[in-house]
């Protein structure tokens, strides 16, 4: 089978694509280093996986791409090309998040939509849709109402997902991923800044009171359930992706870190930032019975494996 990843070189799509390329599939990685973080990290992500000759990787930006000559052939897309993150997508940089968030969305899809072979087009939402609720844990069918710009776009790429599939019965399928944690993890997610922090002697800022919780994922979950979706997810579900580290407070994880680091430092609690939500939890009760998904990974060990890859980075 062929597959296709976007945002191969960043840290969920490089974990799809080497978990496919293990099962000895055929795998095109498209990816143009966007400059939201260091080109190093993601040059570290893929630097196995170019050695694979299953493995094609194409430096481009999609939106520049000629997508129907990308899709010949293409049994499955995993579409995790994005402008990621929450805080910076007020203001003038709303436009990176639509054009990459959404407009090119809408571009894979009119692709997808001509595609004779494509099978299934799971793309990566987020738990940012549901915006701050009382409703926990959030349930598919909770009222959506993202409180920040980023949780807007990736709401717009998911319903265009579903309107594609309404009206074109192109085979798409949206996973809302609840924080995703683990080898690779972006160096803007609050674990790596944490763990990091600690490693080197520097403060950590918190936004808010630490109280703040989350349903946390391990990456491996996170592969597994997109393989998964590929796999036997009806076309146009909408499925939560949650992980074992269900209401995890902030300032529990810090102590689980400066465990795991056997390491001190200092933790300045400074005002909340407007787009963060209060709390996150996940309802995966959809994702058990249309996919056979449960998280396989506990979160201490999920967090000590990234704090060792951390480890191999900065001590
Ligand atoms: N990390 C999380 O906790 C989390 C949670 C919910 C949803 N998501 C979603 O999962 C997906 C992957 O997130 P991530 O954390 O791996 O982010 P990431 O930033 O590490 O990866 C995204 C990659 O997409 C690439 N990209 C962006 N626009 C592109 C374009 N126009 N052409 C080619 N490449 C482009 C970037 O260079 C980057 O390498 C995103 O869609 C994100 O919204 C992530």
């Amino acid at each position: 089978m062929k597959h296709l990843v976007t945002g191969a070189a960043g840290f969920i799509g490089s974990n799809i694509a080497k978990e496919l390329i293990k099962n000895e599939e055929e795998v095109i990685g498209v990816d143009c280093f966007t400059d939201y973080y260091s080109r190093d990290l993601k040059e570290r992500n893929i630097k196995e996986l170019k050695n694979n000759s299953n493995f094609k990787f194409i430096e481009a930006d999609l939106l520049k791409m000629n997508l129907n000559e990308l899709l010949d052939k293409v049994d499955y897309v995993y579409h995790q090309a994005a402008q990621a993150g929450v805080r910076s997508s007020w203001g003038k940089d709303f436009e990176i998040y639509s054009r990459n968030n959404i407009l090119l969305t809408q571009k894979l899809l009119e692709a997808a939509r001509k595609s004779k072979e494509l099978k299934k087009f799971v793309y990566a939402s987020s738990s940012s849709v549901y915006g701050d609720t009382d409703k926990l844990p959030m349930q598919e069918n909770n009222r959506l109402q993202p409180v920040s710009p980023y949780g807007v776009s990736k709401l717009a790429g998911e319903n265009l997902c579903y309107l594609y599939y309404k009206n074109f019965k192109v085979p798409a399928v949206s996973l809302r991923y609840f924080t995703v944690y683990g080898e690779g993890q972006r160096p803007d997610m609050a674990f790596h800044i944490f763990i990091r922090a600690f490693l080197k002697g520097e403060k950590i800022n918190i936004f808010g009171d630490g109280k703040q919780s989350r349903n946390f994922t391990y990456v491996s979950d996170i592969v597994r359930a997109n393989i998964l979706a590929a796999e036997k997810a009806p076309a146009g579900a909408i499925i939560n992706i949650g992980g074992a580290g269900e209401g995890i407070k902030l300032n529990e994880a810090i102590e689980l870190i400066q465990e795991l680091t056997n390491m001190k430092t200092e933790i300045i609690y400074t005002d909340k930032v407007k787009g963060d939500v209060k709390h996150t939890s996940a309802d995966i009760s959809k994702a058990e019975k249309l996919l056979g998904y449960s998280p396989a990974v506990k979160f201490k060990t999920g967090l000590s494996k990234e704090v060792k890859w951390l480890k191999s980075i900065y001590s």
